[in-house]
């Protein structure tokens, strides 16, 4: 696999992964190990976040600390990202979360943008989409597009479960996009759903399948 692609193989992960591709495991829980995933997620694919020195007063005497130095953008594709920022925004608070609305068309398979909120000028240094769903790449590559038409610099995608021809699309049109994810799976079905993937992550998360 190329370095572009990094596919954990935290324990953890691994163990939250299997919950939640159960067909037992219902929207409330879901939407929990959605959350956790994508916290574990966010770690790793942050390890090369900049940082800037600061001292802090303890109770006992100055220390010599660090602070994150980048201003991150979040950007969930909606819905099924939306569980996903929500997990990010927890452990760094001070990210920006900026919501693009794109969905699949079901003949098609193609991505249809429907909300980009997106402000006029680019305020961040690094791009995060968050997806959990990467299965032609469609969504992916469209999302990328944009943020790059907009002129963002620096981008990383993150999603828990791939198929290989999503890989592929996203790495072959956006080569300098890292891309972050729990699983690549065996293939996507005739409808275009990922197998053994998990269904479908917006209806699983809101309870609308
Ligand atoms: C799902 C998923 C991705 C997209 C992936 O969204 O969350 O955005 O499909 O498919 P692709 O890689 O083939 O583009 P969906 O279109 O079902 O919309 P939803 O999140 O509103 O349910
Ligand atoms: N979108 C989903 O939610 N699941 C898939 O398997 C493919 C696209």
């Amino acid at each position: 696999m190329s370095d572009q692609v990094h596919v954990s193989r935290h324990p953890l992960v691994l163990h939250k992964l299997a919950l939640l591709r159960s067909n037992l495991t219902e929207p409330k829980k879901f939407r929990e190990l959605v959350r956790e995933i994508a916290q574990l997620l966010f770690y790793e694919a942050t390890q090369d976040l900049g940082l800037a020195p600061l001292t802090v007063q303890t109770p006992l005497a100055p220390c010599e600390g660090y602070e994150v130095a980048e201003r991150v953008g979040v950007i969930p594709i909606l819905r099924a990202g939306l569980g996903m920022s929500e997990a990010v925004i927890d452990i760094l608070p001070t990210v920006h979360v900026w919501h693009l609305g794109l969905y699949r068309d079901h003949e098609t398979l193609q991505p249809v943008t429907y909300y980009n909120k997106l402000p006029n000028e680019p305020n961040i240094d690094l791009s995060i989409i968050v997806d959990p769903m990467l299965a032609t790449g469609g969504s992916a590559v469209a999302a990328v597009d944009i943020l790059k038409h907009w002129g963002a610099r620096r981008i990383k995608f993150l999603g828990l479960i791939a198929a290989p021809e999503g890989v592929q699309n996203l790495s072959t049109a956006h080569p300098d996009v890292p891309i972050y994810l729990a699983a690549i799976d065996s293939h996507l079905d005739e409808r275009g759903y990922i197998v053994p993937g998990l269904g479908d992550a917006g209806d699983r998360q809101f309870g609308t399948g």
